[in-house]
């Protein structure tokens, strides 16, 4: 599945980042929530997980005591300020025009020395595999000129 292919990189990240037994931290776009999981698991009893979505339904069925989810649009609503150690988008901004305000919103979350990390796809450079069948390279283009139309509307 699509997150579980990020998630070793996000999780290096985070490990290098050092997030750890008792951080607060706010998970921004969870999707299936493979990373506040991991988040749950890592900061303990001690910290907590708030994680924010539009829809929350595949969040509200985790199970765990630290962690709490919030049904919540990062674009038109008010997140606390100076509240977190580590915020973690992954794979939203992309996706919203407000990119720029959501991000200097989310970065208010954090309190003075927290982190956050961003990990957004880049769709602006990539290329098909020169060595690819033409037809593959052909799909590759045309997939990416429909996410730029997405994008653009
Ligand atoms: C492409 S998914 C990425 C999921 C997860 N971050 C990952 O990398 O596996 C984008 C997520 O952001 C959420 N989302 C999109 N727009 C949002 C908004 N304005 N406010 C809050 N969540 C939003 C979607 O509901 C979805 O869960």
């Amino acid at each position: 599945m699509f997150e579980h292919n990020l998630d070793p990189g996000t999780i290096n990240a985070l490990d290098a980042i050092g997030v750890s037994s008792g951080c607060d931290c706010l998970e921004v776009g969870p999707g299936g929530g493979s990373i506040a999981e991991w988040l749950c698991t890592k900061i303990g009893p001690e910290g907590k997980v708030t994680a924010v979505d539009l829809n929350t339904r595949l969040i509200d069925v985790l199970e765990y005591a630290n962690l709490e989810a919030r049904k919540l649009n990062v674009v038109t609503e008010d997140l606390p300020q100076r509240e977190y150690d580590l915020v973690h988008p992954r794979f939203l901004l992309a996706h919203l025009h407000e990119r720029e305000s959501v991000l200097a919103k989310l970065s208010q979350t954090l309190w003075p020395g927290g982190w956050i990390l961003v990990e957004e796809p880049d769709f602006g450079t990539e290329e098909p595999d020169p060595s690819g069948e033409a037809s593959m390279r052909r799909l590759f283009k045309a997939g990416m000129a429909a996410i730029h139309k997405h994008l653009d509307n």
